[in-house]
């Protein structure tokens, strides 16, 4: 027999069971099997937040959380990050491979050209309030996009969504840049196509009618890197809800709008807006020991702090980190980095943060640099999802072409009450004080 398997023995009747092991794994629905009287459903595991839980079998990211370890189709994430452009860090993403140079250009020219969103897409984004939240407007405008393309509803179809996969890429940005512009009430403003996705995307944000928006190729580049570094990071909470709605054969816009809402959560993507907050509310370097012993006391987190997966410092932080330095040259430093770095050079040390393994993670500096660029607090996590879109697609795609994959389903463990009888009207006992 072989080695690969498990033997679990049952001490509630003695019995014994082998489970395979598959790629160091064993399947959930094999401990079914177990169980006390023949009728029962069997045994499952329980996992609340899927801390022990793979829900699927994917080649596109490897994350090595204890190491600090993160790829892209197996290409080392600082290499892409020195090496790429952002559109062809997404081609790898959702084909598996690099580009050659014409398919570059080709795929350039093919997201470019479907930047523009439909006029009634614009006049819906008008009717927002004035102070809508931008991360908000964007998450209903995808969803709304749905309506525009009743086509992608053909989910079975891969020439079908590999369209709607470019639509989406391409017009986040443009969805972006009205959401933000919403709020000052300035006029939008249309795509260039000649410009490149990053460069094109501050046009949209920043241009006035005089004089005309000219951007600084070292912040194009610096934004194009930052793209790169928030493309995918394998089943996050916003990637895992893609998968999740994506299941139930819900169109891709639906699916990514909802995965965006997911991301906007202070714990996910609005990290980076929230740590901004903090840096702002702690205000100097002298008032760092004693926000670090509010965290410590369990009154507030230290964002941008800590990680699900990561249990040393996330290699996404120490890029944006080196970023940083170079925004810097161009605009002057943010003297909230000095905050930032005494946060992190006091909580290094602490044991606290030691002991429990906690690390800045990608939001913690993103903040300060996209300040430092010229955005708003409120368009950080807009930011985030702009090249997020990539990895939702290609994780959709793996899923939706994964024949193993079926409607996503979670089981519970049931704690209400056993089977109980209607109580008429004038029989039933107050359970709530109505003051
Ligand atoms: N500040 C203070 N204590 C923390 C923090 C923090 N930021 N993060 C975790 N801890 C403590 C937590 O209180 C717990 O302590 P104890 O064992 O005494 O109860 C221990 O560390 C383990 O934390 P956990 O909450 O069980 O960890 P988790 O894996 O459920 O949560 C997290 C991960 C990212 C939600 C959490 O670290 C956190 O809330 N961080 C702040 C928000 C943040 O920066 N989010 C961005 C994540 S990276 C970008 C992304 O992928 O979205």
């Amino acid at each position: 027999m072989s080695d690969n398997r498990l033997t679990i023995t049952d001490h509630r009747t003695g019995a014994q069971y082998e489970v395979p092991i598959v790629d160091g794994n064993i399947r959930a629905t094999d401990l079914r099997k177990i169980k006390v009287q023949p009728d029962e459903f069997g045994m499952m595991t329980y996992d609340p937040a899927y801390l022990n839980t793979a829900s699927c079998r994917s080649a596109i990211t490897f994350i090595d959380g204890d190491i600090g370890i993160l790829r892209y189709r197996g290409y080392p994430i600082e290499e892409l990050a020195e090496k790429c452009s952002f559109l062809e860090v997404a081609w790898l993403l959702m084909r598996g491979e690099l580009p050659t140079k014409i398919e570059l250009e080709c795929w350039e020219q093919r997201v470019m050209r479907h930047c523009m969103i439909h006029e009634t897409s614009k006049k819906f984004l008008e009717g927002f309030r004035y102070n809508a939240h931008p991360m908000t407007m964007l998450i209903s405008t995808t969803a709304a996009l749905s309506t525009v393309y009743p086509e992608a509803k053909d989910i079975h179809d891969p020439v079908n969504r590999e369209r709607q996969s470019v639509r989406l890429l391409a017009k986040m940005p443009t969805i972006a840049a009205y959401s933000y512009r919403h709020a000052f009430g300035l006029p939008y403003i249309y795509p260039d196509k000649t410009k490149s996705f990053t460069a094109n995307f501050m046009h949209m944000l920043w241009s006035m009618v005089e004089p005309k928006f000219i951007d600084d190729p070292t912040i194009a580049r610096v934004l194009d890197i930052l793209f790169i570094l928030h493309a995918d990071h394998e089943q996050n909470c916003s990637t895992a809800t893609m998968r999740q709605v994506g299941s139930s054969q819900a169109d891709p816009y639906l699916s990514v709008a909802a995965a965006a809402a997911a991301l906007s959560g202070p714990l996910h993507g609005g990290a980076n807006e929230a740590v901004l907050i903090m840096l702002d509310e702690i205000g100097t370097k002298a008032n760092v020991p004693a926000y670090i012993e509010k965290v410590k006391k369990g009154e507030v987190k230290l964002m941008g702090f800590g990680h699900r997966v990561y249990k040393n410092y996330d290699p996404r932080a120490r890029i944006i980190k080196w970023a940083a330095d170079e925004v810097f040259k161009i605009t002057g430093v943010n003297h909230r980095i000095e905050v930032a770095l005494e946060l992190e050079r006091i909580a290094l040390q602490d044991e606290y943060f030691v002991g429990r393994k906690l690390y800045p993670n990608v939001d913690f500096y993103s903040g300060i640099i996209y300040q430092a660029m010229g955005f708003r607090p409120d368009l950080f996590t807009v930011l985030f999802a702009i090249p997020r879109v990539v990895g939702w697609l290609a994780q959709w795609e793996e899923m939706i072409t994964d024949k193993e994959q079926k409607i996503a389903r979670p089981r519970q463990v049931y704690t209400g009450y056993d089977e109980r009888h209607f109580i008429p009207m004038e029989d039933r006992k107050p359970t709530t004080d109505l003051g």
